[in-house]
């Protein structure tokens, strides 16, 4: 697979990561979001915060899950279409990466691009980023590999792309992770993805599509209770890494479809009257009050299609599974 094709010109040999960019969220940062979050009238935490080492080791588990359709049904999608994707992206493309975790779903398409470019990798998981980014340097000698750990959430900045010889630059957004977003921020962040892919560029994106309620609710609340526990994974990050004194047993796990913003919302419920500390700060709880951990947008595949326009993307190809729970979709940029 990474040996030149007649006419091309070898490849340097690799087989370990060049280089790693580290931008990760510093502990001051962490701690003065979750603050925010908690001192506001609905309390609320970002959902990137749920990927420390055991969080994103809960979340690969729940990718296993029969219940999460969204995993298995995308995986299915790019193992049939990737020499289609292959095609349409041509040789020497620079591959980046939005939320790449294990990395499973990008060897499928690596399986396919024999003279990719460059891989570059952004994840707000260190650990995670490092170990699947040196899996694939391994796996893939004449790939250079370029990790970026980050919250690509926020401004960013990306490794000076003329170091690499490529042709057209591909981002690579699979597992409904723009679900995350609202849909306002959402289209903000399909436009910048349209400047990190400049022109030409590429933009190869995993979408939940909207579904009976029934197989959504199921997907968030698996019968194992791994979701839970991922949920709740927060608390106990947020209690060791800032010092906070969260009772795990005294808040429980809820997830529901709501039909009207045709999202996922994820909560905590706390069980009882209390108070929690993060190191001097104080923050007291009713009975059943929540905290906001996540939503998941679920979308129309023309009204996904018609965001992305507004954001500057055209319509290359959509594949689907035959029910239509799960959409990938590749743009370009005139
Ligand atoms: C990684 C954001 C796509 O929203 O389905 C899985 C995260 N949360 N189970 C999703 C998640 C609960 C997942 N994304």
């Amino acid at each position: 697979m990474s040996h030149p094709q007649p006419g091309q010109v070898a490849q340097a040999t690799y087989g370990y990561i060049v280089s790693f960019h580290d931008l990760h969220p510093t502990p001051a940062a962490f701690r003065e979001e979750v603050i925010a979050g908690l001192r506001r009238p609905h309390k609320a935490i970002p959902a990137k915060f749920f990927y420390d080492r055991r969080g994103s080791a809960l979340f690969d588990e729940i990718c296993q899950l029969d219940e999460y359709y969204l995993t298995r049904i995308e995986t299915t999608l790019l193992e049939q279409h990737a020499p289609d994707i292959a095609a349409l992206f041509g040789d020497e493309v620079l591959l980046i990466e939005y939320g790449s975790g294990s990395g499973r779903k990008t060897r499928l398409l690596l399986e396919c691009l024999p003279t990719l470019a460059a891989y570059v990798p952004v994840d707000i998981s260190k650990e995670h980023l490092l170990a699947a980014a040196t899996e694939i340097a391994q796996a893939y000698p004449h790939l250079r590999v370029t990790p970026v750990c980050a919250d690509y959430t926020r401004e960013m900045d990306f490794p000076d792309f003329n170091e690499f010889h490529y042709r057209r630059r591909a981002v690579f957004f699979p597992g409904s992770s723009i679900g995350n977003f609202t849909p306002e921020k959402a289209e903000m962040f399909l436009r910048q993805a349209g400047e990190v892919a400049g022109r030409q560029g590429l933009l190869l994106i995993g979408i939940d599509l909207k579904k009976d309620p029934v197989v959504i609710d199921a997907a968030y609340n698996d019968s194992r209770g791994v979701t839970a526990e991922f949920n709740r994974n927060l608390l106990r990050r947020i209690n060791t890494e800032l010092g906070a004194d969260f009772d795990l047993r005294l808040f429980e796990h809820r997830a529901f479809y709501d039909p009207i913003h045709g999202r996922v919302e994820m909560h905590l419920v706390s069980v009882q009257p209390q108070t929690v500390h993060i190191g001097d700060e104080t923050f007291t709880f009713a009975a059943g009050e929540t905290i906001h951990t996540e939503n998941s947008y679920k979308y129309e595949l023309d009204v996904f299609q018609a965001m992305a326009a507004r954001a500057g993307w055209t319509t290359r190809a959509v594949w689907q599974d035959e029910q239509h729970y799960f959409a990938v979709c590749l743009f370009t940029k005139p």
